[in-house]
């Protein structure tokens, strides 16, 4: 699929705000900095249209993009930001849950892992909830340029064997992606076609 059009449409902190259009979208979760906004500009060709930075907390609301005016991808706030105050937490746990949680449009949601790291609590606990909740997601491992080649599949073993023993029957459907080499881009690309084209 060929990304023609990438436009922001709004940024809000109520699900009930979120566009009204019915058409699907595509959510990134993950820790923060692990690259959600990053991934959402190398999809669509823009430097910008999603805001990045190297510290952490960065994106604090749900930011709708429509692409091709027929579908939307959705740049949420990071979780496991320690530097954030208590109170914060909970608001965004509270308008983070409630997305997923009421938002009817969503189709899937891409939970970003961090290549380099291994499997962490905090998102093995979230895949946990997506599971429970009765989401649909996949995995996408960011920033493979940080690992040597040969290294990836290494890499993706190891996490596998971790998501098992933390009680998933199988390793959920997964990309590998570099947002600054473009790495995967064509292939989650062709996964959301297929998804639309359903
Ligand atoms: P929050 O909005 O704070 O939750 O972060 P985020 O997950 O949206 O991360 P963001 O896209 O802002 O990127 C965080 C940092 O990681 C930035 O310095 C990016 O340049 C860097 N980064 C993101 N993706 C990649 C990648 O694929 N490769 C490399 N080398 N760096 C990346
Ligand atoms: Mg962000």
């Amino acid at each position: 699929m060929k990304i023609n059009t990438a436009e922001f449409v709004i940024s809000n902190s109520e699900v009930s705000k979120c566009p009204k259009d019915p058409l699907p979208e595509y959510a990134f979760i993950g820790r923060s900095n692990v690259g959600k906004s990053s991934l959402i500009n190398m999809l669509t060709n823009h430097k910008s249209l999603a805001k990045t930075s190297s510290k952490p907390g960065k994106t604090q609301l749900i930011n709708h993009f429509k692409i091709n005016n027929n579908w939307f991808l959705v740049d949420l706030p990071g979780y496991g930001y320690a530097k954030v105050s208590k109170k914060s937490k909970e608001v965004f746990q509270q308008f983070v849950t409630d997305y997923f949680e009421k938002r009817e449009q969503l189709v899937c949601a891409f939970v970003l892992i961090d290549i380099r790291l291994e499997a962490q609590k905090i998102d093995l606990e979230f895949f946990t909830y997506l599971g429970v909740t009765e989401v649909p997601f996949c995995i996408i491992f960011t920033k493979a340029d940080k690992v040597g080649k040969t290294r990836i599949h290494s890499h993706i073993e190891a996490y596998r064997k971790q998501v098992l023993a933390s009680g998933w029957e199988e390793m959920p459907q997964h990309f590998i992606t570099s947002a600054t080499e473009a790495t995967g881009k064509d292939e989650l690309l062709s996964f959301i076609d297929e998804i639309n084209q359903e």
